[in-house]
């Protein structure tokens, strides 16, 4: 008896647990926000700038491009103003970043406060790629003549 109620309760919470779509964005509320290096990671990963660059297009481009100001920003050069910590926060953590960091604060005032919601989230690893990309085109841009 006593393992059939726990056989029971097993499925439960598996049913629970199961199911629903796994959560990919990260709590934007935690309370204090992740540190990474200042330095962006070199020699830039081919394969993931790769994988970055689709990221790119399907999560940036509503409010991204590379040379013009569309919702956001123009994202060329970026790499080369902002450091990769500051990178990574304003990519995972936004809604924070923009209340935390003087310089995201007053872009996010120059850009009329519009937030920078990413569709369907992006986890650290995808920040990861789609910085990989902007670094790649930066390089690339860096060395044409
Ligand atoms: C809904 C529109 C929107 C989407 C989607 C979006 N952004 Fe933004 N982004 C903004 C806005 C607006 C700003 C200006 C700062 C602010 O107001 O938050 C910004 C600022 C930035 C900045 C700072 C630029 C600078 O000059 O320092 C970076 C980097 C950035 N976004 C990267 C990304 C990346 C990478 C993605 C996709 C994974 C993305 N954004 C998706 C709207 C968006």
């Amino acid at each position: 008896m006593k393992i059939k109620i726990i056989v029971v309760l097993l499925a439960i919470v598996a049913a629970a647990c199961g199911g629903g779509k796994k959560e990919t964005v990260p709590p934007s509320t935690t309370a204090t926000p992740p540190t990474y290096p200042d330095a962006y990671p070199l020699p830039i990963n081919e394969l993931r700038a790769d994988r970055g660059k689709t990221l790119f297009q399907s999560k940036c481009t509503t409010c991204h491009d590379l040379d013009r100001k569309v919702i956001g920003p123009p994202l060329r050069g970026v790499t080369q103003r902002r450091t990769y910590n500051w990178m990574m926060n304003m990519i995972l953590y936004p809604d924070r970043w923009v209340k935390t960091d003087s310089v995201a604060k007053a872009l996010h005032k120059e850009y009329n406060y519009v937030q920078m919601i990413i569709p369907g989230g992006i986890t650290e690893d995808q920040a990861m790629a789609v910085i990989a990309y902007l670094q790649r085109e930066d390089a690339q841009s860096m060395s044409q003549p």
